[in-house]
């Protein structure tokens, strides 16, 4: 077999390899190989392709994300009506409708009802035509939605192409996992930006950006509910989405046939139960009429469908008392009040803690000290206080005051802005040092896991740890002087802290905690300095420019990294991480997708612009720049003044020659760039 042979094979097996492994991670929630295993084939295969673009396969996972943002999403009619469901919170309720619906059919027909969870995100219409993901619709005003194909593409649940060239017409809700709108919201917070309140604005936000860079990486998974064709699939409901299920589509894969009310109040009671297991929120369930030929007859009214109904859980709620309000001292210096309760159950968990966000949300909830309050969790990962019983209270509580100085350092506290927050000015104060350690280790950015917070506070406490290049110093020794700390444990903890060297750049970025730079900013950046030595070498104007140029990047994220760059300290701390060999064994992969997305260019001749510039702009566009033609390059840019031989090099390794004209045709996406070939 030829070098080219092998390599065709090796992006077939890959992409066979990395569809399984979204399947099992996104659709069967059980992955069996890690994050950095997944990106080490991901990666293998880009560069493949980069290198033989011809053998590119139209459903390549590296396909997804493509194109640039848009600076608005155009509206298109829906294939069919999104009508939405009838909704009750009692089973009373429940019963009438099924009796309804068997007063609609001829008396005596047998009813089967299928029962699902109602998925709490954003609903879609989703498109599948000649077995390719070919549209999509949010729901808008039921008539017609935003076109969000290019954000669909990035759902890596969502198969590219399926074995069925029949159209398909499907409803889906798309979610976001709460685990993962955890890493969402931190995200935003180190940006400055409100948190989603639950997973559902988070889902139903993300589908409408406009970046499909920046949706890719808000881990969403689509659920497939409905198929509208699904009559001339199955004579079922239940059977459709099982079907659908064979093709590889995702489905929530829970639903429940019932024959009588009786089943589907077990049923009912049973996903009531187990709700607080899944992993995605739900708001309660949907029961369908399952036979299609009875959902015809049943029909629909002006607004819902006669065959099917929405069973609501209510929010669950819970009573309790507030014991103590503390203050807390983030990593950045926020000061955090924070309710102390009568440990209550709750949705599953036994909670005793309710943040209360700030001074002007005490005050507006007029919450005092030893008061009763209700709490609630509806889709929030912390539960909310959300009402005070003023009645139950006896003589006049005492209120709760914001503290002038910092409750662990001392220092006068301070407010920036129009921020509602206080902040804790002192970067040596013990608690913003031990949140950013802790921020440090966290399993999205040094992955450090023996290093828990109980560890930390005596790091610091014991003055052996000020900042996080600390870290590398520690020995067996100092920290065996620890308090119940054994040898085994503290070689452990020294082990963990020297794994976190072989840390890609990202990670690093992430872990440093710089302001307004989360998880997904953190990469970008990464990928446009690619080493921490590099990034190093920035001076404050090229900081400024390369960040700029960073799709996403405003104003106060430039500011940000400029003004780390240029801080004594912060740089005293990036030379101390690389001295110790931080990061230094995996420069990070440029992994921008765009129209020249796996296409080599090498660049000759006289151009209008700067020579720089230009290989900027192909690199900016996903391409890769070489100085010399090659086996694998696809484009040879040739200005004015451009010799013979390397145009006929170009020809013998079938690169196509183009002029600078039709570079910006390609680089802007107005003429579609593959395999080295100009399509119009
Ligand atoms: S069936 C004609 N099934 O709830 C089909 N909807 O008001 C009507 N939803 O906007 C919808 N999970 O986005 C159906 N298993 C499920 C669902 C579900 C969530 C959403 C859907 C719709 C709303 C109904």
């Amino acid at each position: 077999m030829s070098k080219a042979q092998a390599a065709n094979l090796r992006i077939q097996q890959l992409v066979q390899e990395l569809r399984a492994h979204d399947y099992r991670y996104y659709v069967l929630d059980d992955p069996t190989i890690s994050d950095q295993q997944y990106d080490a084939l991901y990666r293998e295969l880009g560069e493949l392709e980069r290198e033989h673009p011809q053998w590119r396969l139209p459903d390549s996972p590296t396909a997804r994300v493509g194109g640039k943002p848009r600076s608005a999403l155009r509206t298109l009619k829906h294939h069919s009506r999104m009508i939405s469901l009838d909704n009750t919170y009692s089973q009373t309720e429940l019963l009438e409708f099924m009796r309804r619906v068997e007063q609609g059919l001829h008396s005596g027909s047998e009813v089967e009802y299928c029962l699902e969870p109602k998925l709490d995100g954003g609903s879609v219409e989703i498109l599948y035509r000649d077995g390719q993901l070919a549209g999509g619709t949010t729901r808008g005003d039921g008539e017609s939605g935003e076109d969000i194909i290019d954000n669909l593409r990035t759902i890596r649940s969502l198969p590219l192409t399926i074995e069925d060239k029949r159209p398909l017409t499907l409803r889906a809700e798309v979610v976001i996992y709460r685990r993962d709108l955890e890493a969402i919201n931190e995200e935003r917070a180190e940006q400055g930006e409100a948190p989603f309140a639950n997973p559902r604005n988070a889902a139903s936000g993300s589908l409408r950006m406009l970046d499909p860079r920046i949706v890719a990486k808000r881990r969403l998974r689509a659920f497939i509910y409905q198929v509208l064709e699904g009559p001339s699939i199955a004579p079922t409901h239940a059977a459709t989405l099982d079907y659908v299920a064979t093709l590889g589509l995702p489905t929530h894969g829970k639903h429940r046939v019932c024959k009588d009310s009786k089943e589907l109040e077990a049923a009912l009671n049973e996903l009531n139960a187990l709700r607080a297991e899944y992993p995605y929120e739900i708001d309660g369930a949907v029961v369908k009429v399952n036979a299609f030929a009875q959902q015809q007859i049943l029909g629909e009214t002006a607004k819902f469908p006669r065959w099917a109904i929405a069973y609501k859980f209510g929010a669950e709620r819970a009573e309790t008392r507030v014991m103590d309000i503390i203050v807390q001292v983030g990593r950045t210096g926020a000061l955090t009040p924070v309710a102390v309760l009568e440990p209550v159950p709750l949705a599953g968990t036994t909670v005793s803690r309710a943040s209360l966000h700030n001074a002007d949300h005490i005050e507006t909830l007029d919450i005092r000290l030893g008061d009763r309050v209700v709490i609630e969790k509806a889709g929030e990962i912390i539960p909310q206080v959300v009402s005070v019983d003023t009645q139950a209270r006896s003589g006049e509580p005492r209120r709760f005051v914001m503290p002038t100085r910092c409750p662990v350092c001392d220092t006068p506290v301070e407010k920036r802005g129009e921020e509602v927050a206080l902040r804790c000015p002192n970067p040596a104060c013990p608690a913003v040092i031990k949140g950013a350690i802790f921020h440090f280790s966290r399993r999205f950015a040094m992955d450090i896991d023996q290093l828990g917070f109980v560890l930390i506070e005596q790091l610091v406490d014991q003055g052996l740890v000020r900042d996080v290049a600390d870290l590398y110093e520690l020995s067996v020794e100092s920290l065996s002087k620890l308090e119940r700390m054994a040898d085994k444990s503290a070689r452990n903890v020294v082990s963990a802290i020297a794994a976190s060297k072989e840390r890609t750049f990202d990670r690093l970025l992430t872990g440093l905690g710089i302001e307004h730079i989360g998880q997904v900013a953190a990469k970008q950046l990464a990928e446009e300095a690619h080493s921490l030595e590099a990034f190093l070498g920035w001076d404050e104007p090229t900081a400024r420019t390369r960040v700029a140029g960073i799709a996403g990047f405003g104003p106060k994220m430039i500011e940000s990294v400029a003004a780390y760059l240029t801080d004594h300290k912060s740089r005293a701390l990036l030379q101390r991480l690389q001295a110790f060999g931080v990061s230094r064994a995996q420069p990070v992969h440029v992994g921008v997708e765009g129209p020249l997305s796996g296409n080599s260019v090498c660049v000759t001749g006289v151009l209008s612009k700067k020579r720089e510039d230009v290989h900027e702009l192909i690199r900016q566009a996903g391409g890769t720049v070489h100085d010399k033609v090659k086996q694998g390059t696809t484009y040879l840019l040739a200005g004015e003044k451009v010799g013979k031989a390397k145009t006929d090099a170009a020809k013998k390794v079938g690169a196509q020659v183009i002029t600078e004209e039709q570079f910006e045709a390609l680089r802007s996406g107005r003429v579609v760039a593959s395999a080295g070939t100009l399509k119009k």
